[in-house]
């Protein structure tokens, strides 16, 4: 009879493994020490067999190896998930930073599933300046031309290189972490990034809700539409958004639209709300004002649910990730989360999903996870006031200057629909 061969909860042989040593025999040494493998019938065990590795660059440089594995026949894949989850067999075996995967075509030409077990040879950073973000794949210096449709922003440093989040992709994100771990950061990377390379054709609204401390600046930017400081002000913004969502919703089906990414409509506006805790309804509060907070929540709600096909994208960021202050119609719209470090597993698991976001280092700002369809941990770009100021003074303009939001329908000729993304206005 086949056996899986348990994980032992300590691994001391793995941890014995000499500095210095074989990486690719270290590797061997901890699936034996972990018996992660298999005993066949003659109860001999049978672990993961070495095929091939291959250098990992960044650019020019050579930052890690990549060590292929077959695994042995019978060994199910619910055990790769579950050793996806136990890096850390490996980066303490190692003493290097580790990450494990289970995957088809890692060798060329061969669409075969492999364990792949990638070892670097430096850590993430703790600090990451954003002078040092590199130059995007899809904005490449001297053509950001042929970029300009794409809404690519930095997320952060990870072992592989630096991680980009596409808003053309998925449309809507949300950001959590404790107070004082990098939320404000984050936004001000994004904001300061959009108006970099989209100048023209980015509109932010922004709710700051702390009183419009940390945004107020940027007011008079001209890419700025708004910067409601307070829920009266965020009711006000967002429900003019609303309205104009609804006038394009109408435009986009005359015109069997069915998608923005698909039209020659080139402006996206971008609803930034920091601090949404602050729209949270409290038992304590007098009727009017649980209903305008309600609708605010609702109105951001909507946001998600129609406006990503008609070019709306919301970034909405919160401490407390509770399901009073990230609501599900939110959270189920937003396929982008991002969260910094957070009190515990369990708003970890509201924040992304799954947990991790505890187990951050709570001596690293900035620190961060981000989870799509999978998990990547990060250090954000540390973009200063001073710095984000001297990047986008050039944007101001006088405040007399700034007339109401124009109507964002720029082209009025058909378009042949793709993709199937518009949602019913309910
Ligand atoms: N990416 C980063 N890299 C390095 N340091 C950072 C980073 N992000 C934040 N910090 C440091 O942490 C401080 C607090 O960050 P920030 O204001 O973004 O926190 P926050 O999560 O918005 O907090 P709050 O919930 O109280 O608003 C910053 O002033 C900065 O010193
Ligand atoms: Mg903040």
């Amino acid at each position: 009879m086949i056996e899986w061969l348990a994980f032992p909860l300590l691994v001391a042989g793995a941890a014995a493994i000499p500095k210095g040593s074989n990486e690719r025999k270290s590797i061997q040494t901890i699936f034996e020490n972990t018996g992660y493998g298999i005993t066949n019938k003659k109860g001999e065990p049978q672990f993961p067999k070495f095929k091939k590795k291959y250098p990992i660059v960044d650019g020019e440089e050579k930052i890690g190896t990549k060590y292929v594995f077959q695994i042995p026949l019978g060994l199910p894949a619910t055990k790769m998930a579950e050793l996806e989850k136990k890096v850390h067999f490996f980066s303490d075996g190692l003493s290097r930073p580790v990450l494990v995967e289970f995957k088809a075509w890692v060798i060329p030409k061969d669409p075969r599933k492999y364990l792949v077990i990638k070892v670097f040879k430096k850590d993430i950073p703790d600090l990451f300046p954003y002078k040092l973000v590199p130059e995007c794949p899809v904005y490449p210096e001297k053509h950001k031309k042929a970029g300009e449709n794409k809404w690519v922003i930095p997320l952060g440093k990870v072992l592989e290189g630096m991680l980009w989040h596409d808003f053309e992709q998925i449309p809507h994100m949300t950001v959590a972490g404790t107070t004082r771990f990098g939320k404000t950061v984050f936004l001000k990377v994004l904001v300061t990034y959009l108006i970099e390379y989209h100048p023209q054709d980015v509109e932010l609204y922004i709710i700051d809700l702390k009183g419009g401390l940390e945004f107020g600046r940027y007011k008079l930017l001209e890419q700025v539409k708004g910067v409601a400081s307070n829920p009266m002000e965020a009711a006000i913004m967002l429900d003019g958004i609303h309205n104009q969502m609804k006038e394009e919703y109408k435009y986009f089906q005359e015109n069997f639209y069915t998608n923005i990414s698909n039209t020659p409509i080139k402006k996206r506006k971008f609803i930034i709300v920091d601090e949404a805790a602050q729209l949270a309804p409290e038992k304590w509060m007098k009727k009017e004002q649980k209903e305008m907070l309600g609708m605010c929540q609702f109105f951001l709600g909507e946001i998600t649910r129609i406006g990503g096909g008609l070019g709306y994208r919301e970034v909405f960021c919160t401490q407390y990730p509770t399901s009073d202050t990230l609501p599900r119609s939110i959270k189920q719209n937003s396929d982008g989360k991002v969260t910094f470090r957070l009190p515990s597993g369990y708003a970890s698991e509201v924040a992304i999903d799954e947990r991790g976001a505890e187990e951050l280092p709570s001596d690293v700002k900035g620190r961060g996870l981000y989870k799509t369809h999978e998990l990547q941990k990060m250090q954000v770009p540390l973009l200063e006031d001073h710095d984000m100021w001297k990047r986008l003074e050039r944007y101001q303009v006088p405040q007399s200057l700034k007339g109401a939001t124009e109507n964002v329908v720029e082209y009025r000729e058909k378009e042949k629909p793709a993709g199937e993304d518009l949602v019913k206005f309910g």
